[in-house]
């Protein structure tokens, strides 16, 4: 038995309200997009959205509206697709539960139910048709107005000890337009990413972009340094996003969008090498659970335990390894 499966990694996280920045920050809204089939994940995403599979024990989205609420923004707009259902009630109150726990005293879980809707003031917006990253992107426009603000990427997961968003806000701070995440990546991999041209700013950790491709080939892509799931937006990128034609797999990307910013000189990068998990498709979501589950102060120590011995079993023959599957 793993013991004390609640101290969970949310009561790590500092909640929204606690780590207020020193002057007030000029963006205080995420965008967290929502919408996409998940067709990758089928059929465990036919009644649920693939942001709410569990990354451990919390979904995939909590970590993401976790790391939002630690930079301090404190207003969260989903933009869903046809299962928003599950993640309004799940960053919502639970009446019942949370009854039915008072009753029990069992503060732990009940508090693990609470944490969700005490992260931020979540709003949710449907996308309607899933016209691709750029046109949900544009359906916060109206919520985000004329304010820069955050589009945080459910498919990238950022370890809570990181502080890559908080960075990022820094730098649009010092520099206004906009600013993405870039991590290095080998070049057999940058086809998976929006990919970015990029000079030095004279800051270390900083580069001034100077080009956007969306998921080029090797052959084609500028550099090796591949657009993750964090963005911080100047307001300008919906009025291009208005006319920017589709892109890549007929879809609105974000990404050439970005370009039209970069043409202009005014997007940075902030370059990131710290800890991520990717969580888009099936190898990489069992890789993110394990290493999460890995690293948790409750969990940890006995799954790592089992985990080396089950990898030893392995190499061994399939009788061994039938012995550690049990
Ligand atoms: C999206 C973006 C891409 C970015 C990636 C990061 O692609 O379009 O530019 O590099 O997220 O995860 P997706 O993975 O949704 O196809």
């Amino acid at each position: 038995m793993l013991s004390s499966p609640y101290t969970s990694m949310s009561r790590m996280i500092v909640p929204h309200a606690t780590p207020t920045p020193a002057a007030p920050r000029a963006v205080r809204k995420a965008v967290v997009p929502a919408a996409g089939l998940g067709t990758r994940f089928l059929p465990a995403t036919k009644a649920t959205s693939k942001e709410m599979l569990p990354v451990v024990d919390k979904p995939a989205i909590q970590y993401v509206v976790e790391e939002a609420a630690a930079a301090g923004l404190d207003d969260v707009l989903m933009i869903t697709g046809r299962h928003k259902r599950a993640i309004e009630d799940h960053f919502d109150h639970a009446f019942e539960l949370e009854q039915a726990l008072t009753a029990k005293g069992d503060t732990v879980r009940l508090d693990a139910v609470r944490d969700p809707a005490r992260l931020a003031d979540i709003h949710h917006i449907r996308q309607g048709d899933p016209l691709g990253l750029g046109h949900a992107v544009l359906c916060a426009r109206h919520h985000v107005g004329d304010q820069p603000f955050a589009v945080l990427l459910g498919d990238d997961l950022i370890d809570p000890r990181e502080t890559l968003l908080s960075r990022m806000l820094e730098v649009r701070d010092r520099y206004q337009g906009s600013v993405v995440a870039l991590m290095e990546v080998p070049p057999e991999q940058i086809h998976l990413y929006g990919c970015a041209a990029v000079e030095p700013s004279g800051e270390d950790g900083v580069v001034r972009v100077t080009g956007l491709v969306e998921k080029p080939s090797r052959a084609d892509a500028p550099s090796r340094y591949a657009v993750i799931g964090r963005y911080v937006l100047d307001p300008a990128v919906f009025g291009i996003l208005e006319h920017v034609p589709p892109g890549r797999g007929g879809e609105i990307q974000l990404t050439d969008a970005l370009q039209e910013l970069a043409a202009g000189g005014t997007v940075h990068g902030v370059v990131f090498d710290g800890l991520r998990y990717d969580t888009g498709d099936k190898a990489d979501y069992l890789r993110t659970v394990v290493q999460l589950a890995c690293d948790r102060p409750d969990l940890g120590p006995e799954f790592t335990a089992w985990l080396k011995e089950f990898a030893a079993g392995l190499e061994g023959t399939g009788a061994e390894r039938g012995r550690f599957a049990a």
